[in-house]
């Protein structure tokens, strides 16, 4: 493992920032409670961290910083977003959404299409990997209620323009939502001046927390209808879910050891700079294209340009298959990727990459360091010069 070349950050950033093991570990040693069910010092203390956490991660996206308690914990995105749709769309309603999606949006927009009656837009992304916020302006119907956007692609690294889309949505008194799972920590987020109503997060990548993270940060204005019940940790006697945030959108114990990875994880967000974190990552994914693009036989997917970007490099080589590709990655060099469809079928589906099964992902991470990348760009040519031309 000492020698593995971890390039799968946009599974899951890894490995954490020293300050963040240290922090949640020793957190949950000496604090590791139940917090907001009982009153000793150590219960109000583990749910200090937690109201800590909502402030700063509400001023974090630019939420509405007086309702600190609209910053809502779930699991992770997926969990966010599956509170988020249903939460929002009844039957008769139109939702636009964009091929940039993970199964995270489509999935949930899918049901609701099957089982609720819902309408459903798929807009798509052009050449270079973007979605064009005319597309979305065009896709507008009398009874669309929603859009919701991946702000980061996760297979091509392609970040949307969500000030645009915004823009749009506010002419038109349409709701808008956003996944920020791939850029969260990465790429500066501001819902009041992007117009977002809503926004799902989770904590493991870019924010650097822990696995079973992540949440929902809902805007001042909009109610999200409830759709799951259970503990809360007050109120017992009340008969029904509370209806006040946070406890809408919260269910159960929460996950303390992520909350506090969370926190840990804004600090050191904080003291390295967002945009020298951003920089550093694309420096060494621009070296990874340029490297593979003196491959013959590589094929780079929409990385004509640098600008609005993510350090998510997919690729094809001409002849193979995506999947045995990264197994001669990992078991030859020792360079870990991630392959497939990356949950996000329809991105493949509009490059064309269904038969071949996807394509062929390096996401470069904070602790990535040039010599990873020249490892990877000497891998790929070595496999590349395997096929016969
Ligand atoms: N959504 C994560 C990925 O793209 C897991 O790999």
């Amino acid at each position: 493992m000492e020698d593995l070349i971890y390039l799968d950050n946009a599974a899951t950033a890894w490995p954490k920032p020293p300050n963040v093991y240290e922090f949640a570990i020793d957190f949950y040693r000496k604090t590791g409670v139940n917090p907001g069910r009982s009153g000793f010092d150590m219960a109000i203390e583990a749910g200090n961290i937690i109201e800590d956490l909502r402030v700063r991660l509400t001023k974090f996206f630019g939420g509405d910083e007086n309702v600190p308690e609209r910053l809502c914990f779930s699991y992770n995105a997926t969990d966010a977003l599956n509170l988020i749709i249903p939460g929002l769309l009844v039957s008769g309603d139109h939702v636009i959404s964009t091929n940039v999606e993970h199964n995270s949006v489509i999935r949930p927009i899918n049901c609701m299409v099957r089982d609720q009656g819902v309408e459903a837009t798929y807009v798509p992304f052009n050449k270079q990997g973007y979605v064009d916020p005319d597309d979305i302006k065009y896709a507008l119907k009398p009874n669309t209620k929603l859009v919701i956007v991946n702000h980061g692609s996760n297979v091509l690294g392609t970040v949307q323009p969500l000030k645009e889309i915004g823009q749009i949505c506010r002419d038109k008194g349409v709701l808008f939502a956003i996944d920020s799972s791939q850029t969260a920590g990465v790429v500066p987020i501001d819902m009041k001046d992007m117009n977002i109503d809503v926004l799902a997060f989770t904590g493991h990548k870019s924010l650097m927390g822990f696995t079973g993270i992540g949440g929902l940060c809902v805007r001042e204005h909009l109610e999200i209808k409830q759709i799951r019940a259970g503990g809360t940790g007050v109120r017992s006697a009340y008969p029904y879910h509370l209806a006040e945030y946070p406890f809408r959108m919260e269910y159960g114990t929460p996950n303390m050891i992520g909350v506090a990875s969370l926190l840990a994880g804004q600090d050191f967000i904080e003291e390295e700079g967002m945009a020298n974190i951003h920089a550093r990552e694309m420096k060494l994914a621009r070296k990874l294209v340029e490297g593979f693009r003196q491959i013959d036989g590589v094929i780079i997917y929409c990385w004509e340009n640098f600008d609005n970007r993510l350090s998510t490099v997919t690729i094809n080589i001409e002849g193979m298959e995506a999947g045995d590709v990264g197994i001669m990655l990992d078991v030859d060099f020792d360079v870990a990727t991630r392959t497939g469809l990356h949950c996000a079928p329809l991105v493949h589906e509009q490059l064309g990459l269904i038969p071949v099964h996807g394509g062929v992902r390096f996401s470069v991470g904070a602790f990535n360091v040039e010599s990873d990348i020249d490892t990877a760009i000497e891998a790929v040519k070595e496999i590349a010069g395997r096929v016969k031309r």
